[in-house]
């Protein structure tokens, strides 16, 4: 009897190590609550964008957690190989050192690109003076992923204004900008070869629309931005084209317009291939203009699929990183 006893015992014990690893390799996501990262301090990636290098995910972001004015932010990169733990890597571009540009001017929303042919990394970011009317791009670079990245130029893409800019990177390798052209609306136009300045313009949306995001899912591209109302919550809409060149669809809600975006506003679509399937995450910024530096982050999956996508009401959600499951609910 002894021995059927402890191997049973063994073998239950073994069904919980696996369920425990099971329930492990799913991280779980909360929403609009503070985010700590491996120091136990909230996460200060606002506005931000994900660059992947090889399993690990990088994400930078507005640090708004310097105590400079509104208008100042440092860029911070995180690390993560499950999107759920972060490790600080530092701030990667210090905006108030003297060889960059100084206290005055603004910097919002930068995004990270890496270039296989010049091994770059290049950094875009929406760079203005104190009163927005400059409404140019910054670049920077570096050969290392987590910085310290060098502040090159900035300039109006293509002559047009850009305010609020998102980074797109399609399944061929090419790299794209989306910018708000305040006068015009959407712009989305293809970086040149060493990335280091913008080339073509591919389309023009005509929606006065900020926050401007992009994926391609299934043969399909899906935008996604918001209205022009500051740092407040308005309901994100998202339109669909063939090809980025358009003709785009008419926009249409994510949510339920009362909603106001569930508070956030898009900053970017995070496509997730798994080994199962394709999950593309919602990455959005619940701004606190009071205090910029509490803002938090709402990231949920999509519903998405046959030129439909909808942002699901807020709670818990879970995700594989290596099947791309997305679990929504308990
Ligand atoms: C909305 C933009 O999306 C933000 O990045 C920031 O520029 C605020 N406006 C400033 O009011």
């Amino acid at each position: 009897m002894k021995p059927f006893c402890s191997a049973k015992k063994t073998a239950l014990a073994l069904a919980v190590l696996l369920i425990c690893l099971a329930v492990k390799a799913a991280e779980t996501f909360t929403l609009g609550e503070l985010w700590p990262d491996n120091r136990g301090q909230h996460i200060q990636a606002h506005g931000g964008g994900i660059l992947k290098v090889g399993d690990t995910y990088y994400w930078f972001g507005e640090d708004r957690g310097q105590n400079l004015d509104w208008r100042s932010c440092h860029v911070s990169c995180y690390a993560s190989t499950n999107l759920s733990d972060w490790k600080f890597c530092g701030d990667v571009l210090n905006m108030v050192a003297p060889t960059n540009f100084g206290r005055r001017m603004i910097l919002e929303r930068p995004k990270v690109f890496y270039n296989p042919t010049t091994k770059k990394f290049v950094m875009y970011f929406h760079m203005d003076n104190g009163r927005y009317q400059a409404a140019s791009v910054g670049v920077a670079t570096c050969d290392t992923v987590a910085g310290d990245y060098k502040f090159l130029k900035y300039f109006r893409p293509l002559g047009h204004e850009s305010r609020d800019i998102g980074q797109f990177v399609d399944d061929d390798g090419s790299a794209y900008l989306i910018f708000e052209d305040r006068p015009f609306g959407f712009r989305i136009a293809k970086l040149s070869a060493d990335y280091l300045s913008v080339e073509k313009e591919i389309c023009l949306i005509p929606e006065h629309m900020e926050g401007g995001a992009l994926v391609h899912y299934n043969g399909l591209y899906y935008v996604i931005g918001s209205h022009l109302t500051g740092w407040n919550a308005n309901p994100n809409l998202y339109a669909t084209a063939k090809s980025l060149a358009g003709p785009w669809s008419e926009f249409k809600d994510i949510a339920p317009p009362e909603k106001n975006t569930y508070g956030a506003q898009s900053t970017m679509l995070l496509k997730i291939v798994g080994t199962k399937t394709t999950s593309v995450i919602f990455m959005g910024d619940i701004w606190n203009a009071d205090n910029l530096g509490d803002s938090r982050y709402l990231w949920l999956p999509l519903e998405i699929g046959g030129g439909k996508m909808t942002l699901p009401a807020p709670q818990k959600w879970s995700l594989d990183i290596t099947t791309g499951e997305a679990k929504i609910g308990k």
